[in-house]
């Protein structure tokens, strides 16, 4: 599940109720690792963008003439960084994990949809907590956010991040994690896992499976308190892995909070055959921006998807029921989801939607988003 660690985002008083849009210049690229890269925008001058550490970015690129649009996690802090970052990791195949090393420059412009996301928190001076975080991967672009802004912010809280890689050579962010850890000793701790250890390697290798987990959590100092708090970023199985461990040591679920960045693949395949099987097309009303338009969804087809074909131009960004920016709240009718990691039990109840992922099961349908 897409977590909403600790608080959900306000809701802006302001008459536009769309997203903002910003175009943002490249100050520069990092080559992080053979096959990551991290991208420095310039804050605009005029009025810099707010953002909490574990949001992201949805970069909006055009690739062979067809608008593509990617949600990336802010690594920089909006307490330590002036500028934006984010990493970008490529995936084997992948459209736009590819085009952006491959093509991006510094000094070009990228359109970026406002930061979005509930994978964030509150940092106060006066919170004494312990942050337990488990990254797998481009999962640590997160994590490395909330890092510098809990070592910043709260000095009397601690952290410690379980990273996971396949070599040595693909940790991304090191040295710089190396450097934090010394500056702030006894306050970050950091275990690496390889699956493919170099010689000599002290650390851990092997994949992050039930018994290196229990292994760990022995290294981990006062992992049991109540005050700690696990959050995870990384590949499925990792993650599934580290929250039956947590299930099993009774850990609290209000205390779990989970990134994905691409959906279950075992689940993916009968969500899609659950979708085929309503075979009647519905129309459904959106509400957007002060207007009001009708569509009809086809039975196999999204409602974001049928809107952006009829021209409505409505927020999204992953597509695949993860990050929420399409989400609307259905005053009327009946939505089916196929994915429905992105939205707590409470903003389900409450009738909110992922239009990327919707389909409609009657006529009656309204979503009023924003
Ligand atoms: C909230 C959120 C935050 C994200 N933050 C980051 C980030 O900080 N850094 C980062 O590198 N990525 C991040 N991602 C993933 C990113 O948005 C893209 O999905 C990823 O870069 C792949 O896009 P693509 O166009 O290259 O691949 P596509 O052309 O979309 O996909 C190609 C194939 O690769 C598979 N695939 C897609 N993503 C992954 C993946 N991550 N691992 C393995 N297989 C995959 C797809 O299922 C598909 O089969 C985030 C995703 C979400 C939802
Ligand atoms: S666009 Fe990401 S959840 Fe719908």
């Amino acid at each position: 599940m897409a977590f909403s660690l600790f608080k959900k985002s306000e809701k802006k008083e302001e008459t536009h109720s769309g997203p903002r849009y910003y175009d943002l210049k490249v100050k520069n690229i990092v080559q992080e690792t053979k096959d990551a890269i991290s991208i420095v925008f310039e804050q605009p001058s005029s009025a810099k963008i707010a953002y909490k550490s574990g949001q992201f970015l949805t970069l909006i690129v055009t690739i062979q003439g067809k608008e593509v649009r990617r949600a990336y996690s802010l690594c920089s802090s909006p307490f330590v960084d002036e500028h934006l970052a984010v990493s970008v990791k490529r995936v084997d195949n992948g459209l736009m994990s590819n085009w952006l090393p491959d093509n991006l420059k510094a000094g070009a412009t990228v359109k970026v949809m406002e930061p979005m996301g509930q994978f964030t928190t509150e940092f106060s001076k006066e919170k004494k907590r312990h942050l337990i975080l488990f990254a797998g991967g481009s999962g640590i672009t997160p994590m490395m956010s909330i890092i510098k802004s809990l070592l910043t912010q709260e000095p009397d809280s601690i952290v410690s991040l379980i990273y996971c890689n396949r070599n040595i050579e693909s940790v991304i962010f090191k040295d710089e994690l190396s450097s934090l850890e010394t500056k702030y000793e006894g306050r970050l701790h950091i275990i690496h896992v390889l699956d493919e250890a170099p010689m000599n390697w002290q650390g851990y290798s092997g994949l992050l499976n039930h018994d290196m987990l229990v292994k760990l959590f022995e290294r981990i100092p006062n992992w049991g308190i109540d005050k700690s708090t696990y959050l995870m970023c990384g590949p499925e199985g990792m993650m599934k892995n580290v929250e039956s461990i947590l299930e099993e040591h009774k850990i609290s679920r209000d205390k779990v909070f989970k990134e994905s960045f691409v959906t279950g693949t075992i689940a993916k395949e009968e969500k899609k055959e659950a979708a085929v099987s309503e075979n009647k097309a519905h129309e459904v009303t959106i509400r957007y921006d002060g207007q009001e338009y009708k569509i009809l969804v086809q039975p196999n087809r999204a409602i974001l998807e049928t809107a952006l074909d009829a021209g409505i131009d409505l927020p999204y960004s992953c597509q695949s029921g993860l990050c929420t920016a399409c989400r609307g709240k259905a005053l009327s009718g009946k939505v089916k989801l196929d994915e429905e990691e992105g939205l707590s039990q409470s903003e389900r109840a409450e009738g909110y939607v992922l239009t990327c992922v919707g389909h409609p099961l009657t006529d009656d349908v309204v979503i009023e988003i924003g």
